[in-house]
């Protein structure tokens, strides 16, 4: 028995010592790094690669099929061609093109090209070269479809039109992809109007051309509606807009609900979004949003129960699941916050019945069910209701730095991160001094 004893207590003491060994050795790195694997383990491993590559390339470059309603129905590709390249109308210039917020890939342009632009002898003014950079593929989120004879036929868009941003490292609007980032300045409903046949639009919201205009005009760069074409809802009782806020697609790894309504998760959400929102071919189930009454527009259309055939988005989701799942928040610049304000404000956040008991650190939204009641956070139920839950998720704070272009909440209600921290102030009662608040925006501003 003592033996025993002994002996388990030599085997605890060796592995502590090991424990100590390991952490005091310079090379503790190389000691970390995984034995090279066999069997079911390197499968998994290899699985995990196969869905990051596949995830970011259905990410970045999928259309879904969505060409048949961007292109073969709304026809967007011959008003960005212009009547002079066999579209109609004026045609889309590159300018206009950065002007209603879409980005070029600066990787996807040949070097000689890169040149010509940076020596001013690329026409920017011309929509021939904005075709010349949809056959290279170079603008982000759309994809041009092509004739033998190089004419544009058709056009299909991807997650990245709204879902991606570049660094504009080569010039404003063109640099390095950024996937994940929202793309603050798009401005879907300009973009949308120029289509010449928005017959779609009319026949199901039963409304005129004139009005679908108007609505698409009230959204505003870096917002748009996904749930107009469910329950028709195209302007808040107060008259103002109904769009939300282009969300980012990062840092939700841990995160159990999606959205600001958070009708299901992320990949539920990609289902919704890829065959209901892009129009791509696929399968989407939701019996919720059969509802007649929350959703005349979607009962009447069956888009609740879309069974299209072939099927080009369910098979992808999976590894467009693991890829999102893969991109953290992007870090704050240092410099970009004060440190000191941020140590402070941290220990703020994280005092009892404050921000924390919702935004749970790291994940900044509660693990488990993160959803909340529009009169627990003060605001009206104007959206919450337009979800099947009727309230809404707790915002994953992370990495909000990278997008406070166009205000904070769902909508952007509040302009400033300061507007924010006075709402919860007045309606928590918090009794946040002036320097309080000050200090809660830095940490606000740094994680
Ligand atoms: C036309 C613009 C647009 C396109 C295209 C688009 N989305 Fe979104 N996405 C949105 C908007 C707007 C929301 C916010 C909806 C809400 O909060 O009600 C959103 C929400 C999301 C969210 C939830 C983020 C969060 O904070 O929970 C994810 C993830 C997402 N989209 C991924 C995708 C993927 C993947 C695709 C491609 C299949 C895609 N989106 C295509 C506009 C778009
Ligand atoms: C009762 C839970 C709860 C508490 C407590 C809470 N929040 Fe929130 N917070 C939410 C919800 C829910 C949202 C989403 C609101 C929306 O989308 O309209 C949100 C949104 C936010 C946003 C906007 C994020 C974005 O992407 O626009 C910020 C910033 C924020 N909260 C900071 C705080 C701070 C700071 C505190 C403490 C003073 C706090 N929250 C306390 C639930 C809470």
């Amino acid at each position: 028995m003592q033996k025993k004893a002994a002996i388990i207590a030599t085997c605890i003491g060796a592995g502590l010592l090991g424990v100590a060994i390991a952490a005091a050795a310079p090379s503790s790195k190389k000691a970390a790094a995984p034995a090279a694997q066999q069997g079911f383990d390197a499968a998994i491993t290899r699985h995990a690669d196969t869905m990051l590559e596949e995830g970011r390339r259905t990410f970045r470059y999928d259309t879904f099929g969505s060409e048949a309603f961007w292109g073969d129905a709304l026809q967007l590709h011959k008003a960005i061609a212009g009547v002079k390249n066999g579209g109609v109308g004026p045609g889309v210039s590159p300018k206009t093109a950065l002007a209603v917020g879409l980005k070029v890939d600066s990787d996807a342009l040949p070097s000689a090209l890169k040149k010509q632009i940076a020596a001013g002898k690329v026409n920017l003014d011309d929509p021939a070269t904005t075709l010349a950079l949809l056959k290279l593929n170079a603008v982000v989120g759309v994809t041009a479809f092509t004739n033998k004879d190089g004419s544009v036929r058709s056009m299909g868009i991807q997650c990245a039109f709204c879902h991606s941003t570049v660094d504009n490292s080569f010039a404003p609007g063109i640099g390095k992809r950024l996937d994940g980032w929202p793309n603050q300045d798009l401005n879907v409903g300009a973009i949308v109007s120029l289509a010449p046949n928005l017959k779609p639009f009319t026949d199901l919201l039963g409304v005129d051309v004139a009005t679908v205009k108007k609505v698409l005009a009230s959204w505003g760069p870096g917002r748009y509606d996904a749930f107009l074409n469910k329950d028709g809802k195209a302007l808040r009782p107060d008259g103002k807009q109904a769009g939300t806020l282009i969300p980012p697609a990062f840092g939700l790894a841990g995160v159990d609900l999606a959205t600001s309504t958070g009708s299901g998760s992320v990949t539920y959400w990609n289902a919704y979004v890829g065959v209901t929102q892009m129009h791509g071919l696929g399968t989407y189930f939701d019996a919720r949003f059969g509802d007649k009454d929350q959703y005349p527009v979607s009962a009447k259309s069956g888009a609740w129960n879309t069974r299209e055939k072939p099927d080009r988005v369910t098979a992808k989701l999976a590894a467009l699941h693991f890829y999102q799942l893969s991109i953290p928040a992007p870090k704050a610049p240092a410099g970009s916050y004060d440190k000191a304000a941020f140590e402070r404000g941290k220990a703020l956040f994280n005092s009892p019945g404050k921000c924390a008991t919702c935004h749970v650190p790291p994940l900044f939204t509660e693990p488990g069910h993160n959803m909340h009641t529009p009169a627990e956070i003060g605001i009206d139920s104007f959206q919450a209701d337009r979800s099947p839950t009727h309230m809404y998720r707790t915002a994953p704070l992370a990495g909000l730095w990278a997008h406070q272009k166009r205000g904070f909440f769902h909508d952007g209600r509040f302009a400033t991160l300061l507007d924010v921290v006075n709402h919860y102030n007045a309606h928590f009662k918090l009794n946040l001094s002036d320097a309080d608040k000050k200090d809660l925006v830095e940490y606000l501003k740094g994680i």
